[in-house]
């Protein structure tokens, strides 16, 4: 089944290996993708969708060093690059939208940004900047009305970028602990206003980005990228979790989106997704769903097989293994990845795995 063909909205995907969205940090300092890029991707494209890197949709999203963006031309005109080498190999791809909120530091981003998010804090911590290295993460502020208005909007119009772009699609990045999710989480979503308080607000800001992109380039280029019990950057888990998100899985099965993509980061010291809550966000979810988290082929294909999901994401094995689909296919043993290139500039660690194509 991993590797039957499958529709995806009006696309068609070659199989239901998923390429999991992973930041490489090989774009410019200025947030531009590089033609390296290009060749990495494009050395990936037997997956059947890829997902881009979480790439900024606003010069207050990109809170990490040479992360890319879709918020200017230039970012256009790289991107446009990458999707004609991955669609040249017959591959499709989808831009993950990632906005950073708090999860920033100044340094790294361009002169005039703000760090804001919804409600003021300083997550504890440092990130890593390339003038100073390891620095505490910059205060963020809370976001006014009217903030929260005119990025929901820079949103849409990197989905509209997006597809200039030559994208498949984009993914709302709703997890790991960026913008998204520090609305949805009461413990970093302190407001009093409408955008605050129960889950119905709470994911409101989640549900105005997806609507407003959806009603722009169609819901069936639109996929939601979801982590109910992580607990990345400063994120907790609390009780009632499991209900807060079978509501926003409820309400996303009501749009018709692309898929949603579920996470399950606890192999990597994230929260524990409990069996019972596993199964409860699927009845809500009725509509095609990723599964992510330490999978390999074996696994991959059981959870297709009894429908627990439509389509399995990998990560890391992506990273270190440009041919993964070949090699699930024939059993062959997997390259493991090295994590001390895993965010670092050039080549090296990026496009010079081995591949046997
Ligand atoms: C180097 C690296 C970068 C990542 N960047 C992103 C990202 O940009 N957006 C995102 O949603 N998840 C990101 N993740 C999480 C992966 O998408 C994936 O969910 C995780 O690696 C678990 O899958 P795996 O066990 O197959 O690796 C990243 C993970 C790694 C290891």
């Amino acid at each position: 089944m991993l590797f039957d063909q499958m529709k995806l909205g009006k696309i068609t995907l070659k199989n239901r290996v998923v390429m999991c969205p992973l930041t490489r940090s090989r774009a410019t300092a200025d947030h531009i993708p590089t033609a390296l890029m290009a060749e990495y991707y494009a050395q990936r494209a037997d997956a059947g969708l890829i997902i881009s890197e979480g790439t900024s949709p606003s010069k207050n999203g990109s809170g990490y060093p040479r992360i890319p963006g879709l918020y200017n031309e230039e970012q256009v005109l790289g991107w446009k690059k990458v999707t004609a080498a991955v669609h040249e190999k017959n591959g499709r791809i989808f831009a993950q939208l990632m906005h950073t909120g708090a999860v920033s530091n100044l340094l790294n981003m361009e002169a005039g940004a703000r760090v804001m998010s919804a409600s003021s804090h300083q997550l504890v911590g440092q990130m890593y900047t390339d003038q100073q290295g390891l620095q505490p993460h910059s205060p963020a502020a809370e976001m006014t009305s009217a903030e929260i208005e005119s990025t929901i909007e820079e949103y849409v119009s990197a989905a509209r970028n997006a597809i200039r772009a030559g994208f498949d699609g984009v993914e709302v990045h709703g997890a790991n602990g960026y913008l998204i999710e520090q609305f949805l989480r009461k413990t970093t979503n302190l407001r009093r206003d409408s955008w605050g308080g129960d889950i119905q607000n709470r994911s409101k800001f989640l549900f105005e980005v997806v609507r407003r992109i959806g009603n722009k380039i169609g819901f069936d280029r639109v996929g939601v990228r979801l982590s109910p019990f992580g607990t990345a950057a400063g994120m907790s888990s609390y009780p009632g979790m499991k209900d807060e998100y079978v509501y926003v899985l409820e309400k996303l099965a009501k749009l018709h989106l692309a898929y949603v993509h579920l996470l399950d980061h606890s192999a990597m010291g994230g929260g524990e997704v409990p069996a019972d809550a596993k199964a409860a966000f699927r009845k809500a979810f009725d509509g095609k769903l990723i599964l992510a988290g330490n999978y390999e082929a074996i696994r991959a294909e059981q959870d297709l097989n009894t429908g627990a999901a439509q389509m399995i994401a990998f990560g890391r094995p992506f990273i270190s293994n440009p041919d993964l689909v070949k090699k699930m296919k024939a059993g062959a043993p997997l390259t493991q990845p090295d994590p001390s290139t895993f965010y670092t500039p050039g080549a090296k660690g990026y496009t010079d795995y081995p591949s046997s194509a």
